[in-house]
């Protein structure tokens, strides 16, 4: 039904796309798989009018169509929800979802009729918000929902999805996946763009995987096995290493880091205790808004408890903001690095160095030359896919923005890091080597906190997960307990009598 085919697009040094081709039939869901800077982001953007490549041509039931802008996109009956969200932050939900397809009475809006195509679609999506509510003040999965529920309800042929579900917490994927199946019965064709690996099993038909700008492979999701999936992706075998050392539970003889005691943070932290020793990589599971996010920032010092204590390195912490937990030796990475971490126009050489020099103030002794090889090194170690370092930051794809930001932190060495679903839109192979160095980095003495909306990535990453649920510590899992199943089960709220074994 829509054929891509032969699509060529250069940013300026930076070929983007070199001869990619996919094609979708109605009622299909096509994967769109592939490393961070394949070139995902830039076909789906080529579908929606946004980038005008340099040659290819776009084919609709056999006809050749041209698409030179977001109207003709709409014309053809696409619609996207993009990764890097299209919401207006300062406009309504309502106004977000309508914008420009708002329901009309004699020439005018039908108000009436506007809330309640809103209302139900908020239902539909499981969107807990105001139609009023102002998007800037909603979660981020809330934001995500919304950007594709304003999809949903251009009625679209063709659904271009791309990753979605990257800030999206599991009871919440399990609702879009439900409406992807109702809108695929309906013979809505769409496009799914994840590093989920699991999702592509779970959902898509035929996936298309690409490779250095290059569409290397096609066909039927059930021919592909993981690791095909990841060797079209990235050109090696994996390498089966994914076995966490089961490190012993004994921990009286390490120091204590961070000792959380009775944390209270109105309104979503009620009871909150936790401990993290020396070396040591403990997880925080849950669904979305559960406190998760909260207790983070409060012992970086960017959210103030309203009871109980936070204790960092043996005493009561007194972080007034975020730069005394850094000034402390404390790093904190977020998923949401539009918001909390990056500078988007400036070098991509100075946003990697930012964090070096707020902890140092050495900046300004620095040539340029100085900060140039420091990013240059980083750039290496973690594989960031970019044209030139003096590039604005805002030109890299998703994935490698955020392994910049992780880059930044790790280079500082922090005695403690704070990692919030640190590899949101991360491929599946560079989070792997981001595992790693976290790993390394915590054999060396660094102690990490991470929470992650991604169950089999904390799985892999943590020795020990406390899982929370509606504010409070619902399980602590460790060693042998530390199973898929019991984590799933916890985060839903399941499993009230384990509290005695919260380690002590
Ligand atoms: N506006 C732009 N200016 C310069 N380079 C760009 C621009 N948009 C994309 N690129 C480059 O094109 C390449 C492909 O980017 P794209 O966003 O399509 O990747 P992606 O496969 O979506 O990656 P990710 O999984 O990280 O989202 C990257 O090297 C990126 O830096
Ligand atoms: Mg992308």
């Amino acid at each position: 039904m829509l054929e891509m085919r032969g699509i060529h697009k250069r940013f300026g040094a930076v070929v983007a796309l070199n001869d990619a081709s996919l094609s979708v039939n109605e009622g299909e869901i096509l994967a769109l798989a592939g490393s961070n800077g394949s070139g995902k982001s830039t076909m789906i953007k080529v579908l929606a009018g946004l980038v005008a490549p340099n040659s290819g041509k776009i084919f609709f039931d056999g006809k050749e169509v041209a698409i030179h802008s977001g109207t003709d996109s709409v014309k053809e009956g696409i619609a996207t929800a993009f990764q890097d969200l299209s919401l207006i932050p300062t406009m309504s939900v309502q106004d977000n979802i309508l914008l420009g397809c708002e329901p009309k009475k004699n020439g005018f809006v039908d108000e009436k009729k506007a809330r309640k195509i809103v209302l139900e679609l908020l239902e539909k999506f499981h969107i807990d918000c105001d139609p009023d509510d102002y998007v800037q003040t909603l979660m981020p999965s809330t934001q995500s929902m919304l950007e594709v529920a304003k999809a949903v309800y251009r009625k679209p042929k063709i659904l271009l999805l791309d990753e979605v579900t990257a800030s999206l917490h599991y009871d919440e994927i399990e609702t879009l996946f439900g409406i992807m199946r109702e809108l695929k019965a309906e013979g809505v064709s769409m496009i799914y763009v994840t590093h989920r690996m699991n999702e592509i099993f779970q959902i898509c038909d035929t996936i298309t995987i690409m490779r250095s700008s290059n569409t290397v492979i096609s066909g039927k999701v059930s021919d592909f096995s993981l690791d095909d999936i990841v060797y079209y992706m990235t050109g090696a075998r994996p390498e089966h290493s994914d076995t966490v050392a089961e490190k012993a539970e004994d921990f009286a003889d390490r120091e204590l880091v961070v000792d959380v005691k009775d944390l209270a943070i109105a309104p979503k932290v009620k009871d909150i205790s936790m401990k993290a020793y020396k070396g040591e990589i403990v997880g925080i599971g849950g669904l979305e808004g559960q406190g998760q996010s909260e207790v983070i920032r409060a012992i970086l010092g960017a959210v103030k408890p309203e009871g109980g204590s936070i204790d960092y390195l043996g005493k009561k912490t007194k972080f007034k903001a975020p730069a005394d937990g850094v000034k402390a030796g404390i790093g904190f990475i977020s998923g949401e690095r539009n918001v909390e971490a990056m500078f988007p126009i400036r070098p991509i050489s100075e946003n990697i160095f930012a964090g070096n020099s707020a902890k140092n103030r050495m900046f300004k002794f620095l040539t340029k030359k100085e900060v140039r090889k420091f990013s240059q090194d980083a750039v290496d170690k973690y594989n960031i896919k970019i044209g030139k370092l003096k590039d604005p930051a805002s030109s890299l794809s998703g994935g490698n923005q955020q392994k910049l930001v992780v880059a930044r932190w790790i280079a500082m060495k922090p005695n403690l890091l704070l990692l919030d679903d640190p590899t949101k839109g991360v491929d599946i192979h560079s989070r792997q080597e981001i595992h790693d160095i976290i790993r390394e980095c915590a054999a060396n003495g660094m102690t990490v906190i991470i929470s992650a909306s991604d169950t089999e990535e904390l799985m892999n990453i943590s020795e020990r997960i406390y899982v929370f649920y509606e504010g409070k510590v619902a399980a602590m899992l460790a060693g042998p307990e530390k199973t898929q199943e019991r984590l799933v089960s916890a985060m839903m709220g399941i499993n009230e009598n384990k509290k005695e074994e919260l380690a002590e």
